[in-house]
């Protein structure tokens, strides 16, 4: 069997009527009753065929949960009360599945809750479209654009507390799937006015008190603002908090929302700029000041307010100054400058505050839309949803009523159209005939105001571009000429007498018949709002500043792009823009939300009934239920009539096997309904009247009830019978099972007696033979043991006897052998006492000098010579022993180490124990020089060829070669030399070229002196009279002095045998030329290092400073 489904239908449970198209009679009250009974039971929601009413609950209602939208998720139309989630899914499914465009036109007055209707379509089909990463992003960005756009173009107003100041369409872009792709967002007629001037107890654009109440002081310090509302001259302080509103709160959602939909921050920023220059121009004074020529002048009160917007906006002072001064007139060639006074300057001020925030806006949407756009280019399904202002009729109605007036005919004109048209195609695909539909077209009033020739708009914009004085009268004038025989045209100065003695009608006003009521309209301010003039001067100044955004808005200021056509009017703009968005509307399929404002005060639970009437009225509501019942009031396919009605006709019920067209007319003609009521369509039946089908639906009422109760009455005798039967059945079972178990338990206690009297008499007989076979066993067993035990006894005696013989023969060898060693110790003790005494001490010692060095050389250090450890002494009479024996191996290991010498390396030594000598603990240096190897030949003098002749004029093996320092004796200077030891002589070359400065030979060297520091300065005293010293001593610096002087004092030894002195002291003479000079060592900072540096002071002293 097919699963059974319940089906349910609109007409389940109905609060008066679900569809307003089964009203009966219909008339307005009725209508009106029905939408208030509904509304009493919380039900806001009321269909016209498939348009929806919305009244506005003003409290939360619990029919927005997932749960409501699993409900109503692909399920049809009417099969569930009404609600905006079934004409979303509707909308949504035709787009999905049919591949049909659609648009979502959402109309109603301010406050009547299209904006959140718009924002519940867009969630449910957000929430029943694809799912995945990608698509919740597009998702998340298309819904997270509310709130910019909200934050920036919704203001508190009387009637709603977030009015929408703008008109908004949205297109959201699916793909074949369903899934979204992007979205694009059209925004129409900013309400900008506001921004300087608010109704009282109306507020300024949410944007301005949330970044004042949400701004970090950061912020606020970055765009000179004080978070204070009272300083701001543009913000209401009427009602400057909303109750339930918190701004900061507000304020981080929309920087949230902004991030998300793709904002940069230094975007935002710029956005923050704009809004907080528009702020701050407000507060821009100007004060009158009369020119000589009897002009009247303005002057800015207070210039520093100037500054801070110039610095925000990085424009120029002095230009914006000069703008707010003058008004440049260009005509052809000519170019005329005129000065403001103070009315005009205000003028522009305000001019330029509006045009700044409604051109951010406009580049917020655009902004917006660039981060959105669908990022394909296949092709999209498109749903579009249009949150417009609705028909407006206010006490004073000025240019923007007329303008959205004007636009809600053009809605209503495309309604009636598409209504009307889908209707019609309906009946021809159901082969019914149509029957002509008489309803009020609007086209009439459309023609009046967009007329390219004679129409309002088009006489509005004649006269504003027309030259010489322009009014607001002679605005009126004109319409009074071209438009007085207009039949849906009122005014009181029209030609036609027909409305001069109007009183209600006021000089200043015109009045039109609008579909949805009279309007009358004061003309003041009408030509000023179409021009919306901002000097050329100030839009030239905005150009100038170097801050990009501002610079983007404003691109008409370009000196290179000006023209001087003048920009489309306000008014054609619009119009423009409303024939694009209905040329748009009429290629989708349209599905209608009207939504209605129960009360003026914003409260739950109230109905105000002369509100609600007043806007069924304009909304056109009855028209529109009229046009839907025009023909049929109801229809319905043959299935779902034949599956609601087929119990009320015995041939269909329960089952019909036939065609569901026929079971219909089988159904209906048993009914006796007339058959004027009816039409037959191919897949629908259509119902003439309402009350036909109220009639069915009680007939389908009462039989539910017969039916139910005999389904009653068959289910109890049912039930009780099969109670009975399974009573019967049951007690059978029972006693059936009771008596087995009684006979069961019978027998099992029988079966265990048995056993046990069974098991007790084996037992008994088995005992019994046990015992006899046992007393058998035994007395076999019994002669065994006793011969066993016989035998043991003889044994046991003979080894008793055995043992005893033997004891006492071993007794007899022992007294003898104690006798013989008695004799024999008797016989021997007088030799032993005379030797024995010293032969124990000796092979004691022995054993313990034995001992000891076994132990040593075990113990021994290493072979090094540096070795210093020495085992412990391990007896006290053994010390002399031990410090000889550790002088002996020092000794030898000395030796061997220096056995392995070769002659080389037994020179280096020497020289280096000569070094030693001479130098150790006497001059500091000598501890660096330790580990430097004495290399002696440095420069390799023999290989080098710039040392040619040097080379040659050395002749001898060369001992020591390396640049040194001398030191000039005049002055102290350094200067590099070659110093070359030979084994006679020692040579002063030049570094560079090798030349040779002195030659002296060795043995005319006397001694040598150096200071006791670190420094490498050395003099070589020269023995008097010879002819090397005819200039004097010399005086050297090297880092090897240790070196230098040790192979010195050896080559000198070699050669002489004699040993020359070297003398260490920080104070010696020397001798030069004539002069005995002190050297004298002072500490000091040094300069360059190790080198010391050296001071002729005077003919007796030279200074050397060390570190
Ligand atoms: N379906 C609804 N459920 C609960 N409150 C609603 C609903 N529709 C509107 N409202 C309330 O009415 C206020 C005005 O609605 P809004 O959509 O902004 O009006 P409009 O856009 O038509 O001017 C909302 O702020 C909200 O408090
Ligand atoms: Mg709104």
């Amino acid at each position: 069997m097919a699963k059974s489904e319940v089906k349910t239908s609109l007409l389940d449970n109905m609060i008066g009527v679900g569809d307003s198209v089964l009203l009966e009679p219909l008339t307005e009250h009725t209508f009106l009753e029905n939408l208030k009974k509904r509304f009493d039971h919380s039900e806001i929601y009321t269909y016209i065929g498939s348009v929806v009413i919305s009244v506005n609950p003003y409290r939360h209602l619990p029919i927005y949960t997932p749960e409501k939208v699993e409900e109503y998720r692909n399920r049809n139309f009417y099969e569930l009360s009404p609600h905006i989630y079934a004409l979303a899914d509707e909308a949504y499914r035709s787009l999905r599945d049919q591949d049909k465009d659609q648009c979502i036109l959402i109309t109603g007055e301010s406050g009547a809750g299209k904006t959140e209707a718009s924002k519940l379509v867009m969630s449910y089909v957000a929430a029943v479209c694809g799912k995945g990463a990608e698509v919740n992003q597009v998702k998340e960005q298309l819904l997270q654009s509310n709130p910019v756009l909200e934050a920036f173009g919704n203001a508190k107003t009387m009637r709603n507390d977030n009015s929408s100041r703008f008109g908004k369409y949205m297109d959201i872009e699916f793909d074949f799937k369903g899934d979204p792709l992007g979205g694009v967002i059209s925004n129409y007629l900013l309400e900008k006015s506001r921004v300087v001037k608010q109704p009282r107890d109306e507020r300024n654009f949410h944007i301005f008190y949330q970044l004042l109440s949400g701004g970090s002081e950061d912020l606020l310090k970055r765009l000179k603002l004080e978070r204070d509302f009272k300083q701001y001259n543009y913000l209401g302080l009427d009602s400057a908090e909303v109750n339930g509103m918190d701004d900061a709160a507000n304020f981080r959602t929309v920087k949230n929302a902004m991030q998300i939909v793709g904002f940069m921050d230094d975007e935002a920023e710029s956005v923050l700029e704009v809004v907080a220059a528009v702020l701050k121009l407000g507060n821009i004074e100007f004060k009158p000041e009369s020119r000589v020529n009897g002009l009247d002048e303005s002057r800015i009160q207070d210039k520093n307010e100037l500054k801070e917007i110039c610095e925000l906006l990085g424009q120029d002072q002095a230009v914006l100054e000069r703008a707010f001064s003058f008004r440049t007139v260009e005509a052809k060639q000519e170019k005329v400058s005129t000065t403001l006074n103070v009315a005009q300057a205000y003028y522009a001020r305000d001019a330029l505050a509006k045009n700044l925030y409604n051109r951010l806006f406009t580049w917020l949407v655009n902004r917006i839309n660039e981060s959105i756009k669908a990022q394909t280019k296949v092709r999209k399904k498109v749903m579009g949803v249009l949150d417009i202002y609705g028909f407006e009729i206010f006490e004073n109605n000025s240019f923007e009523q007329f303008i959205i007036n004007y636009c809600n005919e053009k809605l209503q004109q495309i309604f009636i159209e598409l209504t009307l048209k889908e209707e019609q195609e309906e009946y021809i695909k159901e082969g019914i005939e149509w029957t002509h539909i008489e309803y009020f077209n609007n086209a009439i009033i459309c023609e009046l105001i967009e007329n390219n020739t004679n129409g309002i708009l088009a006489m509005l914009d004649e006269e504003c571009l027309r030259p010489g004085t322009v009014t607001d009268e002679t605005f009126l004038e004109k319409l009074n000429q071209v438009c007085a025989i207009h039949e849906r045209f009122e005014s009181r100065m029209s030609k036609s007498s027909r409305f001069l003695n109007d009183t209600t009608l006021p000089h200043n006003c015109f009045r039109i018949q609008h579909y949805a009521g009279k309007v009358m309209y004061h003309v003041e301010g009408f030509v000023d709002k179409n021009n919306d003039l901002l000097y050329r001067d100030l839009s030239q100044a905005m150009w100038k500043t170097n801050h990009m955004l501002v610079k983007a808005l404003f691109p008409e200021g370009n000196p290179a792009k000006m023209s001087l056509k003048r920009p489309p009017t306000a008014g054609s703009q619009f119009k423009a823009s409303v024939t694009t968005l209905m040329k748009n509307l009429q290629t989708k399929n349209p599905n209608y939300i009207r939504c209605i404002k129960p009360n003026d005060q914003k409260a739950p639970h109230a109905f105000t009934e002369a509100l609600v009437c007043h806007q069924v009225r304009y909304l056109g509501l009855m028209e529109n239920v009229r046009v839907r019942r025009a023909g049929y009031a109801f229809k319905q396919p043959y299935e779902s009539c034949l599956e609601r009605y087929k119990m009320l006709c015995s041939q269909t019920w329960p089952h019909w096997r036939q065609g569901t067209r026929d079971g219909v007319k089988v159904l209906l003609t048993e009914l006796r309904i007339p058959a004027e009521e009816f039409s037959y369509g191919r897949s629908k039946i259509f119902i003439r009247n309402p009350r036909t089908l109220f009639e069915l639906e009680d007939l389908r009422k009462r039989r539910l009830e017969d039916l139910a109760t005999l389904i009653q009455k068959i289910y109890r005798g049912w039930k009780c019978r099969t109670n009975f039967l399974l009573l019967k059945k049951s007690q059978t079972t029972i006693s059936a099972w009771t008596r087995r178990h009684f006979q069961r338990k019978k027998y099992l206690h029988l079966k265990s007696v048995t056993v046990l009297i069974q098991s007790y008499i084996r037992g008994w007989k088995a005992r019994k033979l046990l015992r006899e076979l046992k007393h058998q066993k035994r007395c076999e067993e019994s002669a065994t043991t006793i011969a066993a035990y016989w035998r043991g006894t003889q044994a046991r005696k003979d080894l008793r006897r055995l043992k005893e013989a033997a004891r006492r023969k071993h007794a007899i060898a022992v007294i003898w052998a104690y006798w013989l060693g008695y004799e024999v110790r008797r016989e021997y003790r007088k030799f032993f006492r005379a030797n024995a005494g010293r032969k124990i001490y000796e092979f004691t010692i022995q054993r313990i000098m034995q001992k000891y060095f076994l132990e040593l050389k075990k113990k021994l250090p290493s072979q090094s010579p540096t070795e210093r450890t020495w085992p412990a002494r391990p007896y006290l009479f053994l010390d002399n022993t031990h410090t000889e024996l550790k002088r002996i191996f020092h000794l030898w290991r000395c030796k061997e180490y220096r056995d392995q010498f070769t002659e080389q390396k037994t020179a280096i030594f020497e020289e280096k124990l000569e070094a030693s000598e001479l130098f150790k603990d006497k001059k500091a240096l000598y501890t660096n020089s330790v580990r430097q190897p004495f290399h002696g030949d440095y420069l390799e003098i023999s290989k080098n060829p710039k040392y040619q002749k040097l080379n040659g004029a050395v002749e001898e093996k060369i001992v020591l070669a390396d640049v040194v320092n001398k030191i000039n004796r005049a002055n102290g200077k350094r200067a590099l030399r070659i110093f070359v030891l030979t084994k006679s002589k020692f040579i002063i070359a030049d570094q560079k070229s090798g030349q040779i400065k002195s030659t002296i030979p060795v043995m005319d060297i006397t001694s040598v002196s150096v200071s006791k520091q670190t420094d490498g300065l050395f003099a070589i005293h020269l023995k008097e009279g010879s002819t090397a010293a005819a200039k004097g001593d010399f005086l050297f610096t090297s880092d090897r002095l240790i070196e230098i002087i040790t192979k010195l004092y050896r080559t000198i030894f070699f050669k002489t045998n004699q040993k020359i002195n070297v003398e260490i002291n920080n104070e010696f003479l020397v001798q030069f030329n004539q002069d005995k000079v002190c050297v004298k060592f002072i500490q000091g900072a040094q300069k360059n290092g190790n080198l010391p540096a050296c001071k002729r002071k005077n003919n007796r002293l030279l200074e050397v400073t060390v570190p």
